[in-house]
């Protein structure tokens, strides 16, 4: 048992500290707004995340879980602290620190004794190096003489799937200074030894690479198939059948191989300009990154000309999914809301939108533009509509029926941008149908 501070309770820093009071530790966790801390105090969760609820409610009846908005207590309570905060994207594309700078200020002005400092949050290269600075100086001008460690234990953790890709990760990554918080976080994550995790102790500055290159690198490996999926679209091949042969060779692998209408969220988007912004300023562009960036911005404004080119002089589209995927209320970067604001700006289009999590983020996301209309249900949202658009596949999305989906529809059009359907499917059930790297049969070359 190690008594832990996470400082931040955003997807990340929440859930790992549910993760952590789960595994026997005593965790506390801060955060800076007051309402979000009162809520999962009372075991409400502030954001949607499958088998999160159910965790807080756990820790917080196992008394090893509290929340607190008093920093004094969160850096005294805790042998090792995880920082956990937002590093949101500056204008220029950058990582803005200032989160993680202000976390690593007030341990030093609160630490009565040995601190090991963890940063989860996704920080660029030599960051972990330049907050030990920072705590030196900081505890030196304090005329504090304590001794403390810091490392960088980055997350990959995906939304949706949280709670699950806490407990069971593919790899540990344990970015290390010294043998001290090494042995340290070894301990905590011993949990992991008998299911045989691979755990990698590098250094900090590899460390925190490793989480910009797998993101980057899984960015890139969806705007590939995103590509050739538009290339599909014009030949008349099948984005999906390309995909899932290629995907059977095991370098390869079918994971991540989805064409769809550009990724989105809190990640990969910022995570993907701020290791571009790196690259150059090193003097080591990551030229296929930056591609990936632009291609990314062109898939989502592709995605929204298939629907305005269909439809030229305007009318009633109906947009399922808001969410960036499935199974969270999160629509940071969505693609389904890029759509939505595009079509909505012209004035030309009537747009009824619904989404199973994210409706109220998308509302207040969305607001001020006309044309917006809030629907209860997939089968509300259809109704009286030129064309139906699947943007996320959630999965109460996947089992429409096609008859009631043609009675509903003014036009029998189907933008199946995330590839839920069959063609062949959708086609006999008389539907015109889209999908990404997948064109309508009269579309198709030679038809
Ligand atoms: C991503 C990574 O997958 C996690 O490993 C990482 O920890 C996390 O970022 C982070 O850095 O915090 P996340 O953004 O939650 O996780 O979601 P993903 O499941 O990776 O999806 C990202 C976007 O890519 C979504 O918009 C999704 O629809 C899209 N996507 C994903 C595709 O378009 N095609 C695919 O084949 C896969």
């Amino acid at each position: 048992m190690q008594k832990i501070t996470v400082i931040g309770t955003g997807y990340v820093g929440l859930i790992a500290g549910l993760g952590f009071a789960k595994w026997g530790n005593e965790v506390v966790c801060l955060d800076v707004i007051p309402e979000k801390i009162e809520k999962l105090q009372r075991g409400v969760c502030p954001i949607y995340e499958p088998g999160a609820e159910t965790q807080l409610s756990d820790g917080l009846r196992s008394g090893r879980l509290r929340f607190t908005c008093d920093v004094k207590e969160a850096v005294e309570h805790g042998d090792l602290i995880f920082i956990a905060v937002g590093t949101p994207e500056a204008p220029d594309g950058s990582a803005d620190l200032k989160y993680v700078y202000s976390a690593v200020d007030e341990i030093a002005d609160y630490m009565q004794g040995y601190k090991l400092v963890v940063d989860k949050s996704t920080v660029p290269v030599g960051t972990a190096r330049a907050l030990k600075q920072r705590m030196s100086a900081r505890l030196k001008s304090l005329n504090k003489d304590i001794p403390f460690d810091v490392a960088s234990n980055p997350e990959f953790l995906r939304e949706g799937r949280a709670v699950g890709d806490f407990g069971n990760p593919d790899r540990i990554v344990l970015g290390v200074f010294t043998q001290q918080a090494e042995q340290h976080l070894r301990e905590l994550y011993k949990v992991f030894a008998r299911s045989n995790k691979p755990v990698v102790v590098t250094t900090p500055e590899t460390a925190e690479m490793i989480k910009y290159a797998s993101n980057a690198f899984l960015a890139t490996k969806i705007t590939f198939i995103n590509e050739i999926a538009n290339l599909c679209e014009q030949v008349g091949a099948n984005a999906l059948e390309v995909a899932a042969a290629m995907g059977k060779d095991g370098r390869i692998s079918p994971k991540f191989l989805h064409p769809g209408p550009g990724y989105g969220g809190s990640c990969f988007p910022k995570d993907t300009k701020a290791l571009a912004d790196t690259g150059t300023k090193y003097g080591a562009p990551l030229t296929v990154v930056e591609s990936v960036i632009r291609a990314n911005q062109h898939q989502k404004e592709l995605a929204a000309k298939k629907i305005t080119d269909r439809f030229p002089a305007g009318g009633t589209i109906a947009l399922l999914g808001l969410s960036f995927k499935p199974e969270t209320d999160d629509i940071r970067e969505s693609p389904a809301v890029e759509i939505a604001r595009t079509l909505l700006a012209g004035g030309r289009y009537t747009l009824r939108m619904y989404d199973p999590k994210a409706m109220d983020n998308a509302r207040q996301a969305l607001k001020g533009l006309s044309g917006a209309v809030w629907c209860g249900s997939a089968q509300e949202t259809m109704t009286g509509a030129d064309a139906v658009v699947i943007a996320t596949e959630w999965t109460e999305f996947s089992a429409l029926d096609f008859a009631e989906l043609k009675a509903a529809l003014r036009q029998p059009v189907l933008f199946d941008l995330r590839n839920v359907y069959r063609k062949a499917d959708a086609e006999a059930a008389g539907l015109e149908y889209h999908g990404t790297g997948v064109a309508p049969t009269q579309r198709s070359a030679g038809a």
